[in-house]
């Protein structure tokens, strides 16, 4: 369900990431947005976004006013939105047809890979990152070491930790081994400060390799490259609020 949504031309351009207000007013003098077929050329001209047809250079602009973004964040980015010296993962994806003000969901290590959502609705941010929730999230991990029954049972537990970084109980978390010792999938149902590594820390073993595949009912496209994002299908939307909205999981 749509409401109509009227804005100014050059508001509207700026959301959806097509410039600063200086470059998008720049685009309508220069003839390159039309409005329903029709070139307009004054910036201040009030859009209805909900039954116009909206284009620049001839491709049709979708405005979004809440945007869900999945993406696969390579190593090397920052989970934040700016940062003068550090590429981020907005750095990423933004461009035209990108709403501009999309912030991650959570972070992951710069060294982390995997499922980063980016989104500007701050509500299901909030609740997804409530600790009140437990939305589970599961990683790829592969360690310096093996994932002994020791390691699985500890964790499967619960565990104290006390390290360097401070010290937190780790709500019992779930352990999948794959063919390779080394390897495993982890989930868990918190998400403290490099929380993974930490509980691995605590059985002698460092995270050589991380990598989350999954977050609440969203999971990591197999065909996203590292780098790459893609917007969330109305399905994935509404089953990730759907399960935000109840109290438990
Ligand atoms: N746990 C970590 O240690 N690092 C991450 O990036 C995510 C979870």
């Amino acid at each position: 369900m749509q409401t109509t949504k009227t804005l100014r031309l050059d508001k509207a351009l700026c959301d959806m990431g097509y410039g600063t207000r200086s470059e998008v007013k720049k685009m309508i003098t220069q003839g390159r947005v039309k409005i329903d077929g029709t070139t307009v050329r004054s910036s201040d001209q009030k859009v209805d976004l909900t039954a116009s047809v909206l284009s620049v250079d001839g491709a049709e602009v979708f405005y979004n006013m809440y945007e869900y973004r999945m993406l696969n964040k390579p190593a090397g980015v920052i989970s934040a939105t700016e940062d003068p010296r550090q590429k981020t993962v907005l750095d990423l994806v933004k461009g035209s047809g990108v709403r501009k003000n999309l912030a991650p969901v959570g972070r992951l290590d710069i060294d982390t890979e995997g499922l980063l959502l980016l989104t500007n609705d701050g509500t299901l941010a909030h609740q997804m990152l409530s600790p009140k929730k437990h939305v589970p999230k599961t990683y790829f991990v592969r360690l310096d070491g093996s994932v002994g029954s020791e390691v699985i049972r500890g964790m499967e537990a619960g565990m104290q930790i006390d390290d360097a970084d401070g010290s937190f109980t780790a709500l019992p978390a779930q352990i999948q081994t794959t063919d390779l010792d080394t390897e495993a999938y982890i989930t868990i149902y918190e998400g403290k400060y490099h929380q993974v590594k930490r509980m691995f820390a605590a059985f002698g073993l460092t995270v050589k390799y991380l990598k989350r595949m999954t977050m609440g009912s969203l999971a990591l496209d197999a065909s996203l490259a590292p780098g790459e994002s893609r917007l969330l299908t109305s399905e994935e939307i509404n089953r990730l609020k759907a399960e935000v909205n109840h109290e438990h999981f």
